[in-house]
């Protein structure tokens, strides 16, 4: 745990000057939407999902550069998919990763325009030759991070996480509902890794198995932090999924069997990587990691 700790942090930190590079566009006039873009993206989260890209990216000798950028771009989508899950709409939520949300700071429209911004910026940064030299590389990169974004993913799965406060879910439907809303980016990042590697279709196969039950287990593990973590854990409100009546896995199964069904499925996603040798070590370290994070 000790040695992902330290590559998770190592990863984070070359993250941070990719994303301060790309958000200090040379030539654009010093402007609010900047300044609400940095403040939002700049200085925390885990980088979990960059990381993810690199991790399986280096299964395949890729170039650093290569993954770090598309880690960036994937990482933009999750920040603006935190800016506008926290709007008074949606999670109207007043604190995250540690400090007010972009509404609180700045305003509500300039939080929107915000994430409609890191959206479409991170397409830019996938589709840039320094994030890759083969053009049909960067289009499967493009693709893919599309699928995982839309309807079809996370927003897909933001839909029906709305409507599960409204209803009564099923495990089944619990199931889909997690797969799509934060499934979807992490798979993406085990997947990138693979495209980018021009990896085999085994392989491929492999991460996205894997990418699968670590995305399932990592939204189990927020959700029995929102009944059992802090706020000065977490950097976030906790206490919402239940306010809300939010069906969760914590909701159907309790808080024991949710801790016991999140371990099962991190133990099926090290499964997963039997083809691949000590180079995934850090990928199954991850798994058994996501379900003890305390943040
Ligand atoms: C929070 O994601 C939103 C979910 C999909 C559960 P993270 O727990 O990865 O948040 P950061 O990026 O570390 O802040
Ligand atoms: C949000 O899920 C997942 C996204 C796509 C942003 P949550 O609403 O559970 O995330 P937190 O708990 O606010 O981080
Ligand atoms: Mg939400
Ligand atoms: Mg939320
Ligand atoms: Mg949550």
């Amino acid at each position: 745990m000790t040695d992902l700790k330290q590559a998770l942090s190592n990863t984070a930190e070359k993250i941070e000057a990719v994303l301060d590079d790309i958000l200090s566009p040379k030539g654009a006039p010093e402007h609010r939407i900047y300044s609400a873009m940095r403040y939002t993206t700049l200085g925390g989260g885990k980088r979990l999902r960059p990381f993810l890209v690199a991790q399986s990216a280096s299964l395949f000798d890729v170039a650093e550069m290569n993954a770090l950028r598309t880690g960036a771009a994937l990482e933009l989508i999750h920040c603006y998919s935190l800016v506008h899950d926290d709007l008074p709409a949606m999670d109207d939520d007043d604190l995250r990763r540690g400090k007010p949300t972009v509404h609180m700071a700045y305003d509500e429209a300039t939080a929107i325009l915000v994430g409609d911004a890191l959206l479409t910026l991170a397409f830019e940064v996938a589709a840039q030759p320094e994030t890759h030299d083969d053009a049909e590389i960067r289009i499967e990169l493009v693709d893919m991070l599309a699928r995982a974004s839309g309807a079809r993913g996370m927003v897909g799965g933001q839909m029906i996480d709305l409507e599960a406060e409204k209803k009564d879910l099923d495990l089944e439907e619990i199931t889909l509902l997690q797969q799509l809303k934060t499934g979807a980016l992490i798979g993406y990042g085990c997947e990138a890794g693979a495209i980018l590697g021009n990896a085999s279709a085994e392989q491929r196969q492999a991460l996205i198995s894997y990418a699968s039950d670590l995305g399932l287990a990592f939204q189990i593990a927020d959700d029995l932090l929102d009944v059992e973590g802090s706020v000065e854990e977490t950097g976030k409100a906790v206490g919402k999924d239940e306010d809300a009546g939010k069906e969760t896995f914590v909701s159907l199964l309790g808080i024991n069997g949710a801790r016991d069904e999140a371990k099962r499925i991190a133990d099926r996603a090290v499964s997963q990587l039997s083809i691949f040798d000590a180079k995934a070590d850090l990928l199954r370290a991850t798994a058994e990691f996501v379900v003890v994070r305390r943040n």
